[in-house]
């Protein structure tokens, strides 16, 4: 029924303790967010589902965490500090300050309605500063990485020494990325602390562009078998002018948020072009041997670049449905793939007494060690489903009398509501089962 509003995902990610705005007793700070219980889970399966997908599945993939701090030149050599700017305008009236690029300058300002009260653009840079050690001059100046690749560019070597890989061979990132973003609306979509999920795929010249299409296809596939709606989802080719200063070519995985289409991922054909300018900054070679064919070369680089905390917004607006049911009612439904729900699933006696409770109890102790679980016992059994439901928890396992007797459970799964039967010994595996043949349907 009614489409998924901004409105409503907010209002539902507070509620059940997915998502709180940062730093809320003292009024909010615009940019931040924090993920609370079922946040911070989901975010960790989504994570968890992006670095076996890109790894595990890969042999020639390796990881890597690299500080968030780094030297301050490799900033001035992979071009940010020159070029990670946005055009700016201040209102002279109400001091607020918005992108040139996303309001019309000749309109009164969006906030206090003054004509003409628009400074000239300015380029602001969106790198945060800060200082090293005690002494706070121009010397001490580090930055708050802006995106995670460059730690990887900056380790190319230390990785090539140090473990087996040969070219192609990839290496993964994730981690925290911060921006100073002059708008942060539309809830956690863009904000100034955020995560990425990042892999630099090193390539031989030449072979780049059969590499850049591969990685293409690699990623959507990662969103169809995460279960997002596959119309949902979109390829965007970035024009000339869009082009980051440092791709020969790029595309957008876009998605249909709530307020529209909209990025969700990049994968992007960097060339040479970073571990050139780490070369010619840092004055070592990074240049490969390919150990065959005994030819030098600086090798080219796909990269594949998602935003994690984007990547949860994604997930929670694809998953949303007001549903209606036979005879009106409506349900709040999340219809997460079982492998990223925050709670795979809810163990609920359908009374607590005769030992009904004690007997759900220790089956959800039992599951804990192969799933999130979840036990509840308050309120009519009913109730106790849409409570699950509203979470996105796939399965339900209601103990009953019969339970007790025969050592059989009911599982019910969310999308469908259908019920079965199944033996206790048989519930692992048929949940495994289950996660592994999920469609959405
Ligand atoms: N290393 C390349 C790079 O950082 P990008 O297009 O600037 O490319 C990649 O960012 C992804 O990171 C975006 O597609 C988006 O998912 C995420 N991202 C970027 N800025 C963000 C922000 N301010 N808040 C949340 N996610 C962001």
């Amino acid at each position: 029924m009614a489409d998924t509003t901004m409105d409503k995902l907010v209002s539902l990610c507070k509620r059940r303790g997915f998502i709180y705005q940062s730093s809320e007793i003292y009024g909010g700070l615009s940019g931040a967010w924090d993920y609370g219980p079922l946040g911070v889970q989901l975010k960790n399966n989504i994570r968890d589902f992006w670095w076996k997908e890109m790894t595990q599945m890969h042999d020639n993939i390796v990881g890597l965490d690299a500080s968030i701090l780094m030297h301050p030149r490799v900033w001035e050599a992979s071009g940010h500090v020159s070029n990670f700017t946005d055009p700016m305008v201040d209102c002279k009236q109400c001091k607020n300050r918005f992108r040139a690029d996303q309001i019309d300058l000749a309109a009164p300002c969006p906030n206090c309605g003054t004509k003409g009260s628009f400074t000239e653009p300015r380029n602001f840079n969106l790198m945060f500063s800060t200082h090293i050690g005690p002494v706070h001059d121009e010397s001490s100046v580090v930055y708050l990485r802006p995106e995670t690749a460059q730690g990887i560019y900056v380790d190319f070597k230390n990785v090539v020494q140090s473990s087996r890989v040969k070219v192609p061979f990839g290496i993964a990132q994730i981690g925290k990325s911060f921006r100073n973003e002059i708008t942060t609306k539309n809830f956690i979509f863009r904000s100034c602390e955020f995560e990425q999920m990042e892999m630099q795929y090193f390539v031989k010249p030449g072979t780049d562009e059969d590499w850049f299409s591969f990685w293409r296809e690699q990623r959507m596939a990662f969103y169809h078998k995460m279960g997002i709606k596959a119309d949902s989802l979109r390829w965007h080719r970035h024009g000339e002018d869009e082009l980051a200063f440092y791709a020969k070519d790029a595309y957008d995985i876009q998605f249909l948020f709530p307020m529209g289409w909209q990025e969700l991922e990049g994968v992007h054909n960097r060339t040479d072009y970073d571990l050139t300018q780490h070369q010619k900054f840092s004055g070592k070679d990074l240049s490969y041997l390919d150990q065959e064919t005994n030819e030098r070369f600086v090798p080219y680089v796909v990269e594949t670049s998602a935003g994690l905390t984007r990547n949860v917004l994604m997930a929670l607006s694809d998953a949303y449905e007001d549903q209606e049911l036979e005879g009106g009612d409506i349900r709040t439904v999340l219809h997460f793939h079982p492998s990223i729900a925050p709670v795979t699933v809810a163990v609920l006696p359908l009374v607590k007494k005769d030992g009904i409770g004690e007997y759900a109890e220790k089956l959800e102790k039992d599951l804990r060690e192969d799933f999130a679980t979840f036990y509840d016992q308050s309120g009519a059994i009913g109730r106790r489903y849409r409570r699950m439901d509203e979470i996105g928890t796939p399965y339900c396992v209601t103990v009953d009398y019969q339970s007790l007797e025969d050592h059989t459970v009911t599982l019910r799964f969310r999308d469908s509501m259908e019920q079965v039967r199944v033996p206790v010994s048989d519930l692992v595996n048929r949940m495994r089962m289950e996660t592994k043949q999920y469609k959405r349907v």
